[in-house]
């Protein structure tokens, strides 16, 4: 990996979802190379009010990778490397509430696994056998900084609810979908998941906001899916997702303030030795 300079190395994180290619205007590009293959895309350093962000393209500059073919734990670990230990992966979401419309942002802060067949860790090698803590799965302080923003004042954005997450990338049978909302999660979506997990056992904070694109297939009003109107909705909304990132970037911790009392993400490897600087 080429290491950008102190002065300008990111702190935050994020990661786009479908629909969100670049984030940053006059960005610096950087190739990384990890020992899980390349990222989704080269990543994308520049200023945002005055702090260096990095932006990473989930799903490739082109669209190329649908969920189950995301290399989570490269995004993760490229990430790592130029100096990002705050996450943010914003991503599209179905809603399993009637009441939760297009347009609406949901903060999770729970997640249900329902993926399979992805690389889902970073500890598979011969080595020390690490299980990381879960049962929190999103960090404390990038979930208040986006509860403190002006979304959540106007009453745009949900605090908490569960997210599950779907291999895909078919969308839900109306059943399935309905077996969903009846566990009382809140919105479906298809990258949640590893991505938060391997956020965590790199002891990086992550957080998620996701933007509600569709009624799912099982709930009232909801249509048969289609990936055009995700699209639509998301394109719709990508202004509103970009000047919420904006306040979420300014309420977010300075680097070095890394309160032990409000976030162990840091901290949860038990003692473990990280397998990356
Ligand atoms: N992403 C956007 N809408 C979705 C849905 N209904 N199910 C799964 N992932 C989605």
């Amino acid at each position: 990996a080429s290491t950008p300079p102190a002065s300008t190395r990111p702190d935050i994180g994020i990661i786009g979802g479908t629909g969100f290619y670049s984030f940053l205007s006059d960005p610096e590009t950087v190739e990384v190379d990890t020992p899980f293959g390349r990222p989704s895309a080269p990543i994308s350093i520049g200023d945002v009010n005055g702090r260096p962000v990095a932006f990473l393209p989930r799903h490739g500059v082109h669209h190329q990778y649908p969920p189950h073919k995301v290399n989570y734990r490269a995004n993760l670990w490229a990430l790592r490397s130029v100096g990002v230990r705050q996450v943010l992966g914003p991503c599209a979401v179905g809603s399993l509430k009637p009441e939760f419309g297009p347009g609406t942002f949901v903060v999770p802060d729970q997640v249900v696994d329902r993926t399979w067949g992805r690389e889902h860790t970073v500890y598979d090698a011969e080595g020390p056998v690490v299980h990381v803590g879960f049962a929190d799965p999103y960090c404390p302080r990038g979930r208040q900084a986006f509860l403190s923003s002006s979304t959540h004042e106007t009453g745009d954005l949900v605090d908490g609810g569960t997210l599950v997450v779907i291999n895909g990338p078919r969308f839900s049978t109306r059943a399935e979908s309905q077996w969903h909302a009846a566990a009382g999660w809140s919105v479906v979506g298809m990258t949640g998941v590893p991505e938060a997990s391997v956020a965590r056992e790199l002891a990086l904070c992550y957080s998620t906001v996701c933007l509600v694109t569709d009624h799912d297939a099982g709930i009232e009003g909801g249509e048969a899916v289609s990936h055009a109107e995700v699209l639509r909705q998301f394109g719709a909304n990508i202004d509103r997702l970009k000047t919420l990132l904006l306040d979420v970037i300014a309420a977010l911790p300075e680097p070095e303030s890394d309160d032990a009392a409000v976030c162990s993400c840091r901290r949860g490897l038990d003692g473990i030795e990280l397998p990356i600087a």
